[in-house]
């Protein structure tokens, strides 16, 4: 496993459709999840010589913490779908390279084992699901386990269609048909691990008397503009909030007192008409300005995409889907071999590109961005209008 590509090929070859599906699928025609890597790809950065490289750190601090490397890993549900004791292994390799790791509250594992697991290392993501009240027991129960960091997710008003899930009939709880039970076995290997280990669940919509609460689409647009004031006020730590692709709305998140602002579009899973993410965040960097803290994700699938992403403007980055191809791929071995491969590029690019701090990633490493089909086509309308 030399790269996110060989990782995604080895996990595509070891997983069932239905999961390998699940990670890589996105909304509509995936086109804003094909546009969020290949926005990456035509992004030149400018290499430069002579400068002492020789030394290199990756330290980044955000949040009042130092972290070893500029990434985490972003916040997924259902990841022991794709190894049995994913979130442990992910909350070790947290540990291990001093990133975060942000636990979904659609996660498999309970808030309590994860915070247990990763220390320090774990941060909280909130759904506002179908009940307010159950999502702010939630809260409670992150407060009581001593997360510090909480990121609350706002681009999931509703669920959107997923065709490859529909396709496979992909849902929760599992339905196991003809079509999933001829997937589950001609993939014995997972097929036995998962049934030995139990098949996973959500853990953390499980009320005190017992009820499996999660309704994967139910309305989860209770994380609105009054929610986030009242989530404010009850939580004293940090306060992050992910899926925004607006720089007014950035502007008016800043303004309700957030910590920091998540750019991300959900790696194309909820909205397939979407700007690509990265193209996005020197918009919201210049609106919210300099100082204040932006974390990225969506795209990234490479150490030099993380560099583009803090030339771009934001803080610091995340991993999706990479983290998981990894873990389909290698478990523990590929977790570790990819956040390496991550790290070493990110280096070597930093190497070329004549800075030795990650605090030094700045625009002036950025070449040019060729036009994306968008702005080409929002250039010649321009150019058309002034010519009538
Ligand atoms: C399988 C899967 C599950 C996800 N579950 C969640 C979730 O529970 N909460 C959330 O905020 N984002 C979730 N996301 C979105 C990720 O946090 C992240 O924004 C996205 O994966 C970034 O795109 P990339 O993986 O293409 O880089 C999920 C993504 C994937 C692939």
């Amino acid at each position: 496993m030399f790269s996110t590509e060989d990782a995604r090929k080895l996990a595509r070859k070891k997983l069932p459709r239905l999961v390998f599906d699940f990670v890589e699928g996105a909304a509509g025609k995936e086109v804003t999840s094909a546009r969020n890597e290949s926005c990456f790809d035509e992004i030149l950065l400018q290499p430069r010589v002579m400068a002492d490289v020789s030394q290199r750190s990756l330290v980044t601090r955000f949040l009042g913490r130092d972290y070893d490397l500029p990434f985490g890993v972003a916040p997924m549900g259902m990841c022991n779908l794709v190894r049995p004791r994913a979130d442990k292994l992910v909350a070790e390799a947290a540990r291990l390279h001093n990133i975060p790791i942000c636990l979904s509250s659609a996660a498999s594992s309970p808030i309590e084992d994860m915070r247990k697991w990763a220390g320090e290392n774990a941060w909280f993501q909130l759904y506002v699901g179908h009940s307010v009240e159950s999502s702010l027991q939630m809260v409670e129960r992150a407060k009581l386990a001593g997360y510090e960091t909480l990121v609350l997710t706002v681009d999931v008003p509703q669920l959107s269609r997923r065709p490859r899930d529909q396709r496979n009939g992909f849902d929760m709880p599992f339905r196991i048909g003809p079509k999933q039970f001829f997937d589950f076995a001609t993939h014995p290997v997972w097929s036995l691990t998962s049934l030995i280990c139990g098949v996973p669940k959500p853990q953390n919509f499980i009320s005190e008397d017992g009820d499996d609460k999660f309704v994967r689409r139910a309305s989860r647009a209770g994380a609105d503009w009054q929610f986030l004031d009242r989530l404010r006020d009850i939580w004293p730590h940090h306060l992050i909030v992910k899926g925004v692709m607006s720089a007014d709305d950035a502007l008016r998140i800043q303004r309700s007192g957030a910590d920091a602002i998540y750019v991300s579009n959900h790696g194309g899973r909820q909205l397939d008409s979407a700007p690509s993410a990265i193209s996005t965040v020197s918009k919201i960097r210049a609106a919210v300005g300099q100082g204040f803290p932006l974390i990225f994700d969506s795209g990234i699938r490479g150490g030099e995409d993380v560099i583009k992403a803090l030339a771009s403007g934001a803080d610091f980055t995340m991993l999706g889907r990479p983290i998981l191809y990894a873990l389909g791929a290698e478990a523990r071995v590929g977790l570790n071999s990819l956040i390496k491969l991550f790290a070493e590029d990110m280096s070597l690019a930093m190497a070329q590109l004549g800075v030795a701090n990650v605090e030094d990633i700045n625009e002036s490493v950025l070449l040019e961005r060729s036009p994306t089909v968008g702005e080409k086509l929002n250039t010649s309308l321009q150019f058309a209008s002034s010519q009538a």
